[in-house]
Parts: C-alpha cells; structure tokens; sequence
C-alpha cells in the first residue's frame, strides 16, 4: 500500500499547465539546436521528418506522461509506483521515476551554468567592446571561474525562489509572466530579422527540401531532437501533468505544447539566421552560434547595443522556464514525502545541483583536462548520461509501462473522451512505434 501523500494544488484555468509545459519544452534545445540542425540536414526535409517524430513518438509520450501524473498528483517517483500497482504491475517502475529525478538534476547543474553565461551576456551585449572580437570576448567570459560561478549562483537562485514560491504563486504565476514576454521577444525579433537581415536566404536555409541529403543519421537526429525539445523522459511533463485539473482534455493539450513548442523552434530560426547571413557569419550551433556569431552581428549592427540584450534576455527567459522544470520533479517528491518542507526540499536539490555546477563551470578553464567519462570534459560527460542516456531511457520506459502494463480503463478515465481513430493510432503508436524508435536512438547514441 501507498501512504497517504501531501497534495501540491492544482493550477486554475487550462492555460497555466500549457504555458508551464511549454515553458519547459521551450529552451536551449530550441533556439541553438533547431535551426542549425535543420539548416544542415536538408532544410525542409529535415522539419517534415522532425514533425513526424513529434507526432507519432513525442506526442503519444507526452500524453502518457500526463495521465500518468494527473492520475496520481503526486511526483513521478510516487505517481509510477502508485499506477503500477493500481495495475497489478511491480512497484519498480517506480524507477523510471528516480532515473528521470536523476536526469533532472544532472541537466539543471549544467543548465545553470550555460544559463548564467546568457545572463552575463544581456550586460556583455550592451556595452560595446571595441578591443576584442566576439570570439576573445567569450574566450574571456568562460576562462574566469569567479565570473562563470557568479552567474550561475544567480540563476540557480532565480530558479530557486520561483520553484520554492510554490505550484500555484510560484511556477504558475511565473510561467504566465515570462511565456507572454518570451512570445513579444521572439516575434520582435522575427519583425526585426525580416526587415534588416538575409531573410529569404535564411528561409531557403531553413526550409527549401533537399532530400539528398537524407540519411539515417536524420532520423536519429530529428528523433533525438524532438525528445529533447519536448523534455520528454524525465519527469518534467509527468510533475506538471500532476497539476493539471481533472477536466482538462489530455490529447488536445499535448498536441497544443507540442505545436507550440515547434513554433517557437521554427521562428528562433528566421529570428537569427537572417542576421547570421546578412553579416556574411557561418551557420553555425550551440554556443558559438549565439556567443560568438550573434555577438559578432551585434556588435556591427545599427542598434546593436538595444537588439543584442533583448536577444539575450530571450534566452535567458527560455533557460529559466526550463530550469524550474528540472528542479521540480526533484522537490515534489521530497516536499510530499514529507521529509522537508517545500522551501527547504528546493534549498537542498537547487544547492547540490549549483554544487555539482561548479564542475561544469572548471570543465571550460583550470579543469578542462580532466575526463569523467573518457574523451568528454565535465559537462560533456554529465550531458551525455542525461541527455544520451536517461532521457531516451525514461521514454522508451513510459511507452512500454503504458502500452503494455498500465491497466485499460486507468488509461480511458484519464483520457476522457477522445475520437476513437486517434484513440486506436495513439494506442498503436505508444506499443509499438514508440519504444523501438526511442531504442533505436538509444542503441545508436551508445555506440
Ligand atoms: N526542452 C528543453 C530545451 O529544448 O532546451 C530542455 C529540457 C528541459 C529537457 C527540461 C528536459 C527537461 F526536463
């Protein structure tokens, strides 16, 4: 049996959980990752592919992790085992629950550090530096340990207060504020890129299909992406859908996020592409497209000093919304346990995730020698256990628990009423599509 756990609130209205998971689907992942992976994978080709991994695999798991976490209310941890055995399934499963805990907070600690880097760049952007080139500029941004902690510690602490302010005053109340202002940012940016920059260049970029240069390699990459972009795996969906109230409709909601979620993917991509080719830089992914190319644009543009920091506040507002999702799963489950109070559950998790930053925020100067996993500094070997490893593991888990083990009419009243054709295609995708693509990506990242 399961003991009786504390309750964490429900969110008021259906639009506070979309622009929650939104807010975590929304981050890094979409403004360096997207659009360099399209440009380069065969443009138009590459997002059809990509929205076909998001509607047949990131979809089908999207919903599963809601049911499961508004069935239960409680953390993933609590929220697996507790559907499973109302299934008549081992309480183990709980375990997809504590790896993706574990993801969440391995993500976070790395998260912050490359988050603080954007917030020390809103001030970098601002004030024009004619004696070093963007490239020197971030070379000396990442080679000072005090700068890099200082940042983190603030954005750990900013993630921090809203996650300890609570489900509905803080996350909730949050998430309303800061997803509006990331839309207004974006579409600012968008007006500005069509009227100052390469703008048909960057659609061609972007969109024009070349199907030649489809390989498997693009199936893994679009699936692995779309997986990533929807925090799918870890937890994140599963502890909001927990927050979600009973008589919002699951499958619209998830088809909701997912299409915001690539919206704003397409739209960071003809924000900064257009600038990116009107001064004549590389395409380019990560953060030497936004630390280095962008900053170079910047720097030479009219008006550079004014658009340069909205773009970085942009992406410090995307990170955050994520991060509070990171750290959630984590404190949900303390704080409904009872062990801590939630203040004190989102002290401890968000203070040994700033601890284990500190290696991240080494692994770019006096640390960049040492090698946890072989060949990978620090944070590359934290990114790859999370993202390369538990993620992929998490999901493929949820998609076998549900189509397969979680009891039928568990499944139905958490559903509600759905059209029995995309009940039966969901049905089929969670069985069968979702776990072997999941493992296909799995296996293939390993080896
Ligand atoms: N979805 C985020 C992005 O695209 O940057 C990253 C992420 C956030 C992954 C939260 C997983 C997660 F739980």
């Amino acid at each position: 049996m399961i003991k009786k756990l504390k309750s964490h609130g429900t969110w008021i209205g259906k639009w506070t959980f979309i622009l929650a998971a939104t807010g975590s689907a929304v981050g890094l992942g979409n403004i360096w990752g997207f659009p360099y992976k399209a440009g380069t994978n065969g443009g138009g080709a590459f997002v059809l592919i990509y929205l076909l991994c998001i509607v047949m695999i990131g979809v089908p798991i999207m919903i599963s992790e809601i049911i499961i976490g508004r069935r239960a209310g409680n953390s993933p941890i609590n929220a697996m085992k507790r559907t499973a055995l109302d299934s008549n399934s081992s309480s183990l499963w709980q375990f997809v629950g504590w790896s993706g805990i574990t993801a969440g907070v391995l993500i976070l600690s790395f998260y912050s550090v490359i988050a603080g880097i954007c917030l020390n760049y809103i001030f970098i952007a601002a004030s024009s530096n004619e004696f070093l080139s963007s490239s020197e500029q971030f070379g000396s941004v990442i080679e000072s340990p005090a700068n890099l902690l200082f940042w983190h510690s603030v954005f750990m602490l900013l993630t921090f207060l809203i996650v300890s302010a609570g489900v509905k005053n803080g996350i909730g109340r949050m998430v309303k504020i800061l997803m509006p202002m990331l839309g207004a940012l974006l579409i600012f940016m968008v007006i500005y890129a069509i009227f100052n920059g390469a703008f048909i260049k960057a659609l061609s970029f972007l969109f024009a299909p070349d199907f030649s240069s489809v390989t498997s390699e693009t199936f893994l990459s679009a699936m692995g992406q779309a997986f990533f972009s929807l925090s799918l795996g870890m937890g994140s969906i599963m502890a909001y859908g927990a927050y979600m109230p009973k008589d919002q409709k699951v499958v619209p909601t998830s088809f909701t996020v997912a299409s915001l979620d690539t919206l704003v993917a397409m739209l960071a991509g003809l924000a900064i592409f257009p600038i990116i080719f009107a001064f004549n830089l590389e395409p380019n992914s990560g953060p030497g497209l936004v630390f280095v190319s962008m900053l170079s644009a910047f720097n030479q543009m009219q008006f550079g000093q004014l658009i340069g920091p909205i773009f970085f506040i942009l992406l410090s507002i995307a990170a955050l919304s994520s991060s509070i999702s990171l750290l959630e799963p984590g404190v949900a489950f303390l704080s409904e346990e009872g062990y801590l109070s939630r203040k004190n559950s989102a002290l401890a998790i968000s203070l040994f995730a700033w601890s284990l930053g500190i290696g991240t925020a080494l692994s770019f100067n006096t640390l960049s020698g040492f090698e946890l996993i072989s060949g990978k500094n620090f944070l590359d070997s934290l990114d790859f256990i999370a993202n390369q490893i538990l993620l992929p593991f998490g999901g493929m888990m949820i998609a076998i628990f549900v189509g397969w083990f979680m009891k039928k009419e568990l499944i139905i009243n958490e559903i509600g009423y759905v059209n029995l054709i995309i009940y039966k295609l969901w049905r089929f995708f969670i069985k069968f599509i979702a776990p072997t693509s999941v493992a296909l990506i799995f296996i293939s990242q390993i080896f």
